[in-house]
């Protein structure tokens, strides 16, 4: 099946948040952030902004009915400062006004003095301080200590990645509409309907069924609205909530860059072990997490990086352990991979660098390490891996030997430009890692003239999981796609939605979808084998037919009406909870995925060895998508997340200052990839699997692994330039921008390097 947008995306019809059309007496919000990082608040000067034309209100904690609380694990966020200010655009005051460029003009007006406090902003330094949000964790496996005394080689170093900002196309925002009675209609930008429902609760003092949170899609959120779509809509739903009228607020690029959080920088240590096989018998690492001035969801985002420590290799003995330290810097947040990606490009900086210590290429130490069936992962779970299928595919089909060839060719005729090449297996753990979040419901009503609706928790953020919805009610029933319509996500429809996250949203949501059309399907089945005085299993619906004993009988449309006048309930509410997932946060064991995707990536780079900048040649893909239900949504989101991680390995470069200023807030220096960033070549190998698994119609999940091809990427481009200048002391500190392959290139420490 298509996207089911295609048509309205295509034709710039898709209604997003900006698009809805507003009702009269709309008033306008903006806040005002703190211009400094930490300190003190001595005084808050309203006076300007609150006489200024078109300001309605100016509003501050004091306004909060409920409680000024918004941290989703731990208690520790405020919706507006109250005495501390923790980073540079934290809200302290918000203004409300007949149109947005009142509201923005009044916010200049409001001054603010602030005693100074010391600002951190590097994680390490945080931890030094003691200052970590929840305390650190550790997952073991064996024993690492006596088993590097047995290691031939023993390698230390250090990885560091920055973050990266999530640049959906659509800002945060919200529309609150009030209703009669306290009701409130919210309309948010969210991948987490439940959450900002739940939270507005909190801060507005009201029960959650006076709040309707209503979703019809995102222009894009990649984990920046999981947690953080959350104070848009509060500070909409606390003005309609004193002034009775509805407000809006939808961000400006820049305002969106300054206050909200990123991905996790991370600065990580390891030490990794390796016999003379070069198995790797050991490896430790300690992540040390730039959690940002709130805990927001970097605990869980910790918790990921350590269940990704390995990568897509067997590894007995482990010791890993991570901290979320807290900074000043705006709260960072999900971001496609959750912290599985900073945790795999440790390990393959690890790798690298012991293969250049012992003189052999990573993919020998690679590939003799892959995960197999029954392995064990540091957390207990055991593998059901596709590892090795997925590498050897890739050696098989993109002719690796001749690839390597050719580019040893390239680089001996050619001086002033260099290839590279890198090997990027990966291994994603699909589940939320907090178990109960691993439920869904849907409700499905089908009409009497045979059309049906679909309701899920999931939303739609331009991923495709509304076709997917559709694509399994359209199976188990067998009808035509034309009779289906997906409803928006909100909250009075479908309760307790867990966020559209950790790539689990289709195989959750969508399970629920199955259950409630097969619970449908059986009654239809029933009364018709009570018509035909047959078993229902003698009866079956397919392509739009009822057919009983291999005989057609009647048109669906026919059924339905049949069953709505004998009064057959037409509509159905469902349950799905994960089934077999468990585990123990004291032991730091158990299952907690309900499966693992896996799949390798060859990277070819070319770097310009006078400018540094470079290009990628090609990726070529093998990924794993059990059967995948829709190739086309699917290779969308391997090429889109490779391009993300792309970027995020690249040209992404997010700087704060030492006094926690973000000097890459625009996109005048904040560079993303475009087309011409693409690589000229992506070559994608569905591999078909068909162990057992727990995905919906065994068609796995895809949302996230894919952005873990990109950190190839780095190791390309890194390789291209010690093909260069092999005594480059060029190390693993991500983005691996232009200006850094430049000093790469040129680095002196070692001057015998006749290129140079
Ligand atoms: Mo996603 S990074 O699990 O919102």
């Amino acid at each position: 099946m298509k996207n089911i947008d295609s048509y309205t995306h295509t034709r710039g019809e898709s209604i997003y948040l900006d698009d809805i059309p507003l009702v009269q007496g709309t008033l306008y919000a903006a806040v005002f952030g703190s211009p400094v990082a930490h300190g003190k608040i001595k005084n808050l000067d309203l006076s300007a902004a609150q006489s200024a034309q078109g300001v309605v209100r100016v509003f501050t904690h004091k306004d909060i009915p409920g409680q000024n609380q918004i941290g989703g694990i731990i208690h520790d966020e405020k919706l507006l400062a109250e005495d501390e200010v923790h980073y540079n655009g934290m809200p302290v005051a918000m203004v409300v006004a007949e149109s947005q460029e009142a509201a923005y003009a009044a916010v200049k007006m409001i001054k603010i003095e602030i005693d100074p406090l010391p600002i951190v902003t590097d994680p390490r330094e945080a931890q030094q301080l003691g200052l970590l949000s929840v305390p650190a964790r550790t997952f073991k496996l064996g024993e690492t200590a006596s088993a590097f005394s047995f290691c031939k080689y023993v390698i230390e170093g250090i990885a560091e990645t920055n973050g990266q900002e999530h640049l959906y196309i659509e800002t945060q925002g919200a529309y609150v509409l009030p209703k009669e009675n306290g009701h409130l209609f919210v309309y948010s930008s969210t991948q987490g309907p439940t959450a900002v429902q739940r939270h507005m609760s909190h801060v507005l003092g009201l029960p959650m069924h006076q709040i309707e949170v209503d979703v019809t899609r995102l222009g894009g959120g990649f984990g920046g609205k999981e947690d953080q779509a959350t104070p848009w809509a509060i500070f909409c739903a606390l003005a309609a909530f004193h002034l009775k009228r509805p407000v809006k607020y939808s961000l400006h690029r820049m305002e969106d860059m300054r206050m909200t959080g990123k991905r996790n920088p991370y600065s990580s240590d390891f030490k990794i072990g390796l016999n003379e096989d070069l198995m790797i018998v050991a490896y430790e690492a300690d992540y040390y997490q730039n959690s940002g001035a709130a805990a927001d969801l970097s605990p869980a985002i910790l918790e990921r990086t350590l269940f990704h420590s390995n990568n897509s290799y067997f590894i007995p003995n482990v010791r890993t352990t991570a901290y979320c330290c807290k900074t000043n810097l705006p709260p960072n947040t999900a971001f496609r991979g959750f912290g599985g990606p900073q945790a795999m490009f440790v390990i393959e900086a690890a790798i690298v660098k012991a293969a250049e210590i012992i003189g052999v290429s990573p993919e020998a130490i690679q590939k003799k390490n892959l995960l197999k069936t029954g392995d064990e992962f540091p957390y207990g779970q055991k593998a059901q891996s596709e590892a090795v299928p997925c590498w050897e595919k890739s050696e098989d089909i993109y002719e690796v030997e001749k690839i390597k060839k050719d580019i040893a060719l390239f680089n001996a005729s050619n001086i002033l430009f260099k290839k590279g090449y890198s090997y990027m297996p990966i291994c994603f753990g699909i589940s939320f890692t907090k178990t109960l979040m691993n439920q869904a419901r849907a409700l499905v009503h089908i009409y009497t003239d045979g059309s049906v609706v679909v309701s899920t928790g999931a939303v739609e953020m331009g991923q495709g999981v509304n076709t997917k919805m559709l694509q399994v009610a359209a199976a188990v029933f067998s009808i035509d796609s034309s009779r289906l319509k997906i409803n928006s996500t909100n909250t009075y429809r479908i309760a307790n939605t867990s966020p559209s996250a950790a790539s689990a949203t289709a195989d959750l949501n969508g399970m629920a979808v199955k259950i409630a059309c097969e619970t449908i399907l059986e009654r239809l089945k029933e009364f018709v084998a009570n018509d035909f005085k047959c078993n229902a299993a003698d009866v079956s619906i397919e392509k739009e037919n009822v057919i009983v004993r291999g005989e057609k009988v009647m048109p669906w449309n026919e059924l339905i009406t049949k069953c709505y006048v004998n009064r057959v309930s037409l509509s159905e509410h469902a349950h799905y909870a994960t089934p077999e997932i468990h585990f123990d946060g004291v032991k730091e064991k158990g299952h907690p995925f309900a499966y693992h995707v896996y799949g390798t990536a060859i990277t070819i780079a070319t770097v310009d060895c006078i400018r540094g900048t470079y290009e990628i040649d090609a990726v070529k893909l093998v990924h794993d998508f059990g059967s995948s239900m829709n190739p086309i949504v699917d290779k969308g989101q391997i090429e889109g997340g490779l391009v993300q991680g792309i970027g995020w390995m690249t040209m992404e470069e997010i700087i704060y200052d030492k006094e926690g200023k973000l000097r890459s807030g625009a996109l005048s220096t904040y560079k993303v990839p475009d087309i011409y960033s693409v690589p000229k070549d992506i070559s994608l190998h569905f591999l078909e699997t068909n162990n057992d698994n727990l995905a919906i119609f065994r068609s796995k999940a895809v949302g996230e692994p894919p952005l873990m091809y990109g950190i190839g990427t780095y190791f390309a481009l890194r390789n291209a330039v010690k093909a260069f200048n092999p005594e480059s002391t060029i190390g693993f500190s991500a983005p691996m921008t232009p200006e850094k392959v430049l000093m790469g290139l040129y680095d002196r420490n070692n001057v015998s390097n006749k290129n140079i």
